[in-house]
Order: C-alpha cells, then structure tokens, then sequence
C-alpha cells in the first residue's frame, strides 16, 4: 500500500468542477489583480476569523511581513516568540533588521511556553508572535495578558491554524493582527502561494492594505514603502471555491487523529509513540505528530513501505547559520532542541481512510518489533 504524507491529487477530485467553473470565471473576466474574488474572500475570512477586518496577500511570509511592517518595526526593535517554527516566521523579523528573541515550547504541544515570555523583555521588546504550530493554538490568556502589561503588540502566526479556537475565540482574532497561509498544503491550500492578514484595528487595516500595494491609497501617490503584496484574482476564486469545505474537512482531519490515537492505544505502542497533546478545543490537525526515541529510523523504515512522513522541523532557528550573529547555542533551548529530534509527522488529510491508517500502526509495530 502506498500512504503518502498528503494527497491533493485525490481531494482535487471531489471538487474539480468547482474548480474549473471558478477559474474559467476569471478567465472569461480578465481582471487578473485586486477584484472582486479577493474582495469576497476578504468577507468570508473576515466573518469566519470574527474579525472586521482581512487583507489577501500573496502569502503568509508577505502577512508576517507586512504586519510587522504596520506596527513599525525597526532596526534593533526586539521580537519575541520560538525557535521551533518554520523558518517564515523569523526571516520576516530579521527581514526589517529587528531581533528575533527565542522563548523554549512546552515540549508537550510544540507551542511556545508564555511562563518564559517576561524574563525576555527589555526595554527594546516591541511585540510577540505565537505561532499555532501543527494546528493548535498557544495559550493566548497569558499572552495577551503580558501583551497588555507590557504594552506590546501581539501578532499570530496561525499559518497551520485556520479555524482553530482558543476558547470561544477563533485563532487569528485573539492578537493584534492574524497572518495566514494558503500554501497548497495548508488546511485552506490554493493552487500557488496566498496569504491573508486579519485585525480589529481599523488604523493596521488601512495600513496594511496600502503597504500591500507599494504603501499607496490613490495610485502612484506612495504614502509609505510598501510592497507587492497581492493576493491574485485566479487564487482567491479557487480558494472561494474551496472555502465551503474548510470545516468539513477540519472535521475530517480531528476524526483521523483520534482514529490514530485509538490505533496506537489498539497496538500498545503507547509507550513507544507519543501521539500529539490536545490542550484546546478545537485542535485543526494541520500536521499529526508524533514523538518517537527511534525518529531517524523509524522515517526510514516507514519510506521504504511506500508511507509518507516528515520532519517539521529538523533544526530549530535559533541554531540555523544564518542566525549565528545572534550568538545562541546549543542546549539554549532544550525542548526544542528535543523536539527537532523526536518528531515524525505521519499522513494526515481529510481523504485518509481507515485502511492507511491501519496500515500505517501496523508498519510501526512491525518497526519495533524487528
Ligand atoms: C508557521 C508558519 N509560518 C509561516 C509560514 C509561511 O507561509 P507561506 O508559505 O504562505 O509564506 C508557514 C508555511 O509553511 C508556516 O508553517
């Protein structure tokens, strides 16, 4: 049998003419750039985040970007937030000559650990950015709360989190601004890269939406330098047409978690393989990661009975060279450190069927047994 990490091939499938019928509409209509497929998904994402405000942008690195772009980041202003992150994440910090300041993750849900946040700011610090890692969103009532205190603004990185909640709250909507991702792999993929930016504050969203298109409000009167920073008009139709699905296949994805979870309860691997912590309510299952002693092998021996895993992420920032100057080191970060080593995600999407499931338990019982 054959379980790759992900198969868009087979979802593609279910909704292909949709899919066309909302390509050809853009075709038939040649307005390629900031129309009106853009402006209804804004709406929809706006609505779905209980947000006022969205932004399409051409990805979430640009929504990273931009937003801390919005809140006027500069040189030598200091960020806090964690090294067990895709690399996005910091290179947009750097990117405006800011500092990344690294907290460790609670080395149960990879999120970063807000108990660290306060010891690491200075007089420098300017804000905070949680990301919602494999899906599940960070503790945000403390973060928001040293926010506060501190007069810090808190931008989420909810990349892998669309529909994810803290609480009553969707994620994206708890901090200062939300950045997400369309990403074809993403919980909401397109078929190329997007993004989108969501916020209450009516001043960021004005803002940004200048910064989007080289800082103008009225063209080729530039109030700020900005960017290009669109979303175009053939992503945000796809990505209206696939919209309706989201939470279906959110759901999907939960359900192929616990099927997991039971599997290895069902296997006695329990004690071998970690499956991944629930902490909140609505946990979107981006990636199902498990932590395993044996990682490097058991990745080995899973390819060569044709399943597909990953490593996310085999080296945390604060160890990446690019990163040297900022003079961290080994055994700075223990958890992440741990992490980077112990991770394996194994296939998840909406469209894995029990039997992939089984198979895949079943290849790892046969892993330690041998
Ligand atoms: C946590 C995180 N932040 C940011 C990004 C960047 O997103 P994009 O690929 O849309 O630029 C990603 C994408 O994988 C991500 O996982």
């Amino acid at each position: 049998m054959n379980v790759p990490l992900l198969d868009l091939k087979t979802q593609y499938k279910t909704i292909k003419n949709k899919i066309k019928q909302a390509i050809d509409k853009v075709l038939e209509e040649q307005k390629f750039i900031l129309g009106k497929h853009v402006t209804f998904l804004e709406e929809k994402i706006a609505n779905y985040c209980n947000c006022n405000y969205a932004i399409g942008v051409s990805s979430c690195t640009d929504a990273l970007l931009v937003s801390l772009m919005a809140i006027d980041i500069k040189p030598g202003d200091e960020i806090i937030t964690t090294p067990y992150t895709f690399f996005a994440t910091i290179g947009s910090i750097v990117r405006l000559g800011a500092k990344p300041v690294f907290v460790d993750i609670d080395p149960e849900t990879y999120n970063l650990n807000p108990k660290e946040i306060e010891a690491k700011i200075t007089s420098k610090t300017k804000a905070i950015i949680p990301v919602h890692l494999f899906g599940q969103c960070c503790e945000m009532d403390l973060i928001i709360d040293i926010a506060k205190r501190h007069n810090l603004r808190v931008i989420e990185d909810a990349a892998q989190a669309l529909g994810a909640m803290y609480k009553d709250k969707k994620v994206g909507s708890i901090g200062d601004i939300g950045c997400f991702s369309f990403f074809p792999s993403k919980n909401l993929g397109g078929y190329g890269d997007g993004g989108m930016v969501v916020t209450n504050d009516e001043a960021l969203y004005k803002k940004i939406k200048m910064l989007r298109v080289h800082g103008t409000e009225k063209k080729y009167y530039h109030k700020f330098v900005g960017g290009n920073f669109r979303l175009d008009e053939l992503q945000a139709a796809i990505l209206l047409a696939k919209f309706k699905y989201l939470d279906t296949w959110n759901k999907k994805r939960g359900e192929c978690a616990k099927r997991y979870d039971q599997l290895f309860s069902q296997a006695n691997l329990l004690d071998k393989v970690a499956s991944p912590c629930v902490r909140q309510t609505n946990h979107v299952f981006h990636q199902y990661v498990v932590r395993v002693k044996e990682r490097d092998e058991l990745l080995k021996y899973l390819k060569t009975q044709g399943i597909g895993c990953a490593i996310y992420y085999p080296l945390p920032m604060h160890l990446q060279e690019c990163f040297s100057y900022l003079n961290y080191k080994k055994g700075d970060f223990p958890n992440a450190e741990k992490a980077a080593k112990e991770t394996l995600a194994l296939p998840m999407y909406p469209e894995l069927t029990l039997e992939q499931q089984e198979y895949v338990v079943e290849k790892i019982k046969e892993f330690y047994k041998k």
